[in-house]
């Protein structure tokens, strides 16, 4: 399961940009800043190959890391960030969705959620969009390493994933899988990549 080998190939701006040859591929999905650049880089064992920031819309663009010369991880812009400054704004729905409407080759797509805040309706919706066009999906939490804050109302991140399995499990007879990771601490690192390996069954 381990990643011996990471290679950028291409950013591109439509899902008929991207790379044409037929390997299996997991893509990265989640509001704005949830932490998808950097599980790629948790990952990876590497500290920059998908850039980051503390800015919510940093990546633009559909990006394809190759591993091991045999599959690709699918760096993706995020959604929930309507306040991008110009003209480079994503528009996540027309663009991110012919992304995944378009590739055959996608084994699953990690859903991130947040772990540190309570359940946010927008991840819901997108679960529930990507069951209504049977794409695979696992729920992959992230920021697990977040402990509750001073402030008051502010919850752990057991109780906010607790309460969104809950809203999960009535809506499926078979929820999901689902991963607790941290790209601070690397929590679930390895529980994730054999997920990933199992998926690909090789
Ligand atoms: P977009 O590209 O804008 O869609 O965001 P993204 O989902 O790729 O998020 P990114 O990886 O850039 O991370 C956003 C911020 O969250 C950065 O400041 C990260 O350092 C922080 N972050 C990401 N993962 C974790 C985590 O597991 N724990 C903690 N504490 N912070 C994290
Ligand atoms: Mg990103």
């Amino acid at each position: 399961a381990k990643i011996k080998q990471v290679e950028f190939v291409k950013s591109s701006g439509r899902a008929k940009d991207c790379p044409k040859n037929a390997l299996p591929e997991i893509a990265m999905m989640g509001r704005s800043n949830v932490g998808k650049s950097s599980l790629i880089n948790s990952l990876v064992r590497k500290k920059d190959v998908a850039m980051t920031s503390k800015t919510p819309g940093k990546t633009q663009l559909i990006n394809h890391f190759l591993i091991n010369k045999s599959w690709y991880i699918v760096d993706l812009p995020g959604y929930g960030y309507a306040n991008a400054p110009d003209s480079a704004r994503t528009d996540w729905s027309t663009f991110t969705k012919g992304y995944f409407l378009n590739r055959d080759t996608i084994v699953t797509v990690l859903l991130l959620i947040d772990a540190s805040v309570p359940p946010q309706k927008m991840d819901l919706d997108c679960a529930n969009w990507l069951g209504r066009n049977n794409i695979p999906l696992t729920f992959v939490f992230t920021k697990c390493d977040k402990k509750k804050s001073g402030k008051s109302g502010v919850k752990r991140p057991e109780e906010n994933i607790k309460e969104f399995q809950d809203l999960i499990s009535k809506k499926y007879r078979e929820p999901p899988p689902w991963i607790m990771t941290s790209s601070v601490t690397n929590l679930g690192r390895d529980d994730l990549l054999l997920h990933l390996s199992q998926l690909r069954n090789y």
